[in-house]
This record gives C-alpha cells, sequence and structure tokens, in this order.
C-alpha cells in the first residue's frame, strides 16, 4: 500500500457510504421499525445497488431517486412493513441524510489547503443538492458530479470520465478517488485513478480488477496523504 499519493490535483468522492450516512434514515425512525430495523437498512442499501447495476446492464436507466425508491419498496414488502407513512417518511430522510464528521473535516481542510474537490455519484442532481445544502458539505466542494448526465451507473467507466472532463486534469492518475464502496473503489482504480478507500464497514476487497492504493480508517488522513 503506498503512503503517500503522488502529483494529486484534485480529490473526487463518492457520496452516498462515504461522505453520506446511508444509514442514518433508517437509524432514526428505528422506533417504528422495530427489531429488524439494521437489517432493513442494509437490504435497502443492497437493492439499491443492485438496481443500479441491473439497469445497467438492462440500459434501462432511470434517477436514483427511483432507484432508491424501488429498493426501499422491495425491501419494506420483503419485511412485511405496510407504512406508507413511514415509506414517504424514509425517503424524506434520504434527501437529507447527515455527513460523517470525519467527511466534513476532511473537505475543509483540503479547501484550506487549496485542493480542487468533487463529489462524484450515482445520485441524481436534486438529490446530490439537497444532500450537499442540508449536510453543509456545498461550502467545501467545488463540483458536484452526476451520472445522470451520462444516463448510466458506477462503475461504467463514462461515469469516471467525467471526474476527468470535470477536473480538468490532464491524467487519470492526477485525481484521488475517495470511496467506501469496496467495488466502486477497486473499478476507479481500475479506471486509472489513484485511489483510497475509506473502511467505514469492515469489508475486504472484492474479487474484481482493481486495488486501491491505500485503506483509511478516518478520511481526516487523507489531506497528508495527498500534500
Ligand atoms: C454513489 C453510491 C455508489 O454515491 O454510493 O455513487
Amino acid at each position: 500500500m503506498a503512503v503517500k499519493l503522488e502529483g494529486i490535483k484534485a480529490c473526487v468522492f463518492d457520496a452516498y457510504g462515504t461522505l453520506l450516512n446511508v444509514h442514518a434514515p433508517v437509524a432514526q425512525l428505528s422506533s417504528r421499525i422495530g427489531k429488524d430495523a439494521d437489517a432493513v437498512s442494509k437490504l435497502w442499501r443492497q437493492k439499491q445497488l443492485e438496481y443500479t447495476w441491473l439497469r445497467s446492464l438492462m440500459k434501462a436507466y432511470v434517477p436514483f431517486w427511483q432507484i432508491t425508491g424501488d429498493a426501499l419498496d422491495y425491501t419494506l414488502e420483503a419485511f412485511s412493513i405496510e407504512d406508507q407513512a413511514l415509506r414517504d417518511d424514509l425517503m424524506e430522510l434520504y434527501l437529507h441524510l447527515a455527513a460523517y464528521d470525519d467527511a466534513v473535516a476532511c473537505l475543509k481542510v483540503l479547501k484550506e489547503l487549496g485542493v480542487a474537490t468533487a463529489i462524484l455519484s450515482n445520485g441524481s442532481p436534486d438529490m446530490l443538492d439537497a444532500a450537499v445544502k442540508s449536510s453543509g458539505l456545498d461550502a467545501y466542494l467545488d463540483e458536484n458530479i452526476s451520472v445522470a448526465d451520462v444516463g448510466i451507473f458506477k462503475p461504467d467507466p463514462q461515469v469516471y470520465q467525467q471526474a476527468v472532463d470535470r477536473m480538468g486534469v490532464a491524467e487519470r492518475s492526477e485525481i484521488c478517488f475517495v470511496s467506501a464502496n469496496t467495488w466502486d473503489a477497486q473499478a476507479s482504480k481500475s479506471f486509472g485513478f489513484q485511489v483510497a478507500r475509506i473502511n467505514r464497514f469492515g469489508l475486504k476487497d472484492d474479487r474484481i480488477p482493481g486495488t486501491p492504493d491505500m485503506l483509511l480508517e478516518s478520511l481526516e488522513e487523507l489531506p497528508g496523504v495527498v500534500r
């Protein structure tokens, strides 16, 4: 593993699970869900990701907002939960996800150091806009890049190429990409970014091409690694 990433011109972050806590909505309403709350949150996230991969393969793109709702509907049905108000409240909370503390601290320091910063996410522009505003991250982000412009989800290379084009770098390796999702970290490394995976969930690398350059325990380590 590398100890420092050289020649970085911009830091580009995955949003959901990396900067924003996707398990916050269910945690907040756990008393209305009961003992299955953790399992509900995990299945919701897993189905959300699966639907992005399946729809990309099917060439049947719909905005991430619909994917998120479809995944929630699947999950609630799987747990035999029939509660429209709960569904609406969970979706509303998803628009205003809390940022992880280390994410705020990291972006603040990167901004002070003058490093260009961006989000590159499956999220629809309206979802990303709402989340970065309510979490306060918008003050520290130069760009908010959504897959909506290419109409396909990660890990399609067209998605990662958007960051190269928007951040105006000459080489893919001038981007430090940061994700808590193993498959996103690995696919973006295969694409040619330098990659730091933030170890939020204690996961092993997936058995797909690409090994991240480093594994961080806190995003607060990042500014020291790229400067
Ligand atoms: C994103 C998902 C993969 O923000 O977390 O793109």
